[in-house]
């Protein structure tokens, strides 16, 4: 697919537009080895090599991250107030696009994937795709076998809409490990608001078969591989 190359420059090198096309017109960036001044200039990125200052621009369409999310940061691309999930990137991870994919509360932490690719984040969003997203919950009570099967047989949310079946298990007494395949508004604390139990801790740990490291700093951030896409999808 062809892209212009003010567009390419800008965000490859994340910088502002702008800024990208004086820098074409100062001649900084080639094409194929052939300086190109005029910033419309459409090109295919897969095939062609770009230089600019004398030095490749690699290509990727698409910058797939994930986050260990600490809590009081925001699963937003902006706020004037507080802290963001875009706010915590690497300045060489910063793109235009990036967003994060569905939402953990505030107070929650965990696994959070971030990227500029749209279909990527509708397929690990929609409940049609049934990707499994598993938590670890501490809770002010005990998780009797009652509230294992109710989970196991679908929550009535207060509001009446009705959650998918929802595996529940024991970690122990007042802990609790769940896997949801969905992702209503703040649906595991609601789901066990309807037992009459509150959360104190929320932890994502996991995202289809993909797992968040255990050696990853909270705010840490890293690029996915290609495996780890897949696991995602597994
Ligand atoms: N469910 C919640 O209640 N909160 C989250 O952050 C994620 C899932």
């Amino acid at each position: 697919m062809k892209i212009r190359l003010d567009k390419f420059i800008s965000n490859q090198l994340n910088i502002p537009r702008s800024m990208a096309r004086t820098q074409i017109k100062r001649g900084k960036v080639s094409v194929d080895g052939e300086v190109i001044r005029d910033f419309a200039f459409s090109f295919d990125p897969e095939l062609s090599k770009i230089r600019y200052k004398n030095e490749a621009v690699s290509y990727k369409e698409h910058l797939y991250l994930y986050i260990n999310k600490p809590k009081g940061v925001i699963s937003a691309t902006e706020d004037k107030q507080k802290q963001t999930v875009i706010d915590l990137l690497p300045e060489a991870f910063r793109r235009q696009g990036m967003a994060p994919v569905g939402r953990l509360d505030r107070d929650t932490t965990g696994l959070l994937l971030i990227t500029d690719d749209g279909d990527f984040a509708h397929n690990v969003i929609s409940p049609k795709k049934q990707i499994v997203k598993t938590y670890i919950a501490e809770l002010d009570g005990d998780i009797t076998e009652e509230i294992i099967e109710s989970f196991k047989n679908g929550i009535t949310l207060a509001d009446g809409k009705k959650c998918l079946p929802a595996v529940l298990s024991r970690v122990c007494e007042n802990t609790a490990e769940i896997k949801i395949y969905e992702g209503k508004y703040h649906q595991v604390k609601r789901m066990f608001g309807v037992v009459g139990l509150g959360v104190n801790e929320l932890k994502r740990i996991s995202i289809g078969g993909f797992s968040l490291p255990e050696n990853m700093e909270l705010g840490e951030c890293r690029e996915l591989t290609d495996e780890e896409i897949a696991l995602i999808f597994e």
